[in-house]
């Protein structure tokens, strides 16, 4: 039987946090001996909020390297650029035709965008984001996205936008759904309930140890444990919920001695940088590996786009022929 197929992808943010790691990569890395896996740069996606195109190349770089280091394997799951597959922009054209506006402005994540970025006057293309992300999806047929929660009612619309070409052409596309991730995100240092680039919270997955402790050093805690003897509230504490992740087995004696006053915030933080790197030690190590070998990493790209090219240029010879303008 075939397997089933996943897609998913990410903006070129550059070097990836562990928060990417725990919120999508980790999933994706699992689901790729069962399932037929597509991953996607979404390159043109960045212009929606950025016209800056000076570091995308170098981001994407970045980012391809972290998701080899993390155990992506480009022989099971290849990995492309948006913008170097022109199926994408042809799809996309015809979904816009697919959707109304006013579906589009009911985005929740569009709102969120708008209200987060301060933005004044909605661009033609940022309304249309879920359009674009749609084709990447649909192009591959992709039976399932995982992705974080904020981008399930992308999902949603790539669902209404595939049942509707399939009654007004003919079934071409699968309704995906989304996968969402059980962890679905982790804490920034600075206590913010997200890790994000812009919001300069976070551990990268190319963090060396000695930066590792810094930025642990500096991370919020319970503010009404102020010295070793006060009693902590591990679940509001940040640094706990990594533990939680990167250390579960600690986690009861932890918490008790947190609780009780036994341990102090600054040995409780080095012993979670201390696995947190353990954890990071292979990575850095094959990111290493990788740096070295740039000729290998454009060759896993190129290989990737040959791949998903073929794949695009299948759906899109269906997609023409149903419209009978093949
Ligand atoms: N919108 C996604 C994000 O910001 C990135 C993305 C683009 C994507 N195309 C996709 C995710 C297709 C899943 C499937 O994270």
């Amino acid at each position: 039987m075939q397997k089933k197929r996943i897609l998913s992808g990410m903006r070129p943010t550059g070097k990836l946090h562990i928060g990417h790691y725990v919120g999508a990569l980790e999933n994706w890395i699992k689901l790729q001996d069962e399932y037929q896996n597509f991953h996607l740069i979404a390159d043109y996606h960045v212009l929606t909020t950025d016209l800056n195109t000076d570091d995308v190349y170098q981001n994407t770089i970045d980012m391809l390297i972290d998701w080899l280091a993390a155990g992506l394997d480009p022989n099971k799951s290849p990995m492309f650029r948006q913008s170097q597959i022109k199926e994408h922009t042809e799809l996309q054209l015809i979904f816009s035709m697919l959707i109304t506006v006013h579906r589009l402005e009911r985005n929740p994540t569009l709102k969120d965008q708008i209200r987060d970025l301060h933005i004044k006057h909605t661009i033609y293309g940022h309304l249309g984001y879920p359009v674009l992300q749609s084709a990447d999806i649909l192009l591959y047929k992709g039976d399932f996205v995982p992705v974080g929660e904020d981008q399930v009612p992308h999902v949603e619309i790539t669902r209404e936008i595939a049942r509707k070409f399939n009654n007004q052409y003919g079934k071409v596309f699968p309704e995906p759904e989304p996968l969402l991730t059980r962890f679905a995100r982790l804490p920034g240092l600075n206590g913010d309930a997200k890790m994000s680039k812009s919001l300069n919270n976070t551990i990268l997955l190319s963090d060396e140890p000695g930066v590792v402790k810094a930025k642990l050093k500096k991370a919020v805690t319970d503010p009404q444990k102020i010295r070793k003897g006060d009693h902590g509230h591990p679940e509001i504490c940040l640094v706990f919920s990594y533990h939680k992740k990167f250390n579960p087995d600690e986690i009861p004696e932890i918490e008790k001695d947190c609780r009780s006053g036994e341990l102090g915030c600054f040995d409780c933080k080095m012993n979670c940088a201390s696995k947190i790197s353990s954890f990071l030690e292979p990575i850095i190590d094959k990111r290493k590996y990788y740096e070295d070998n740039m000729n290998e990493v454009k060759d896993i790209l190129s290989d990737g786009e040959k791949k998903g090219r073929a794949e695009a240029q299948n759906t899109m010879a269906e997609v023409r022929e149903k419209m009978k303008m093949g």
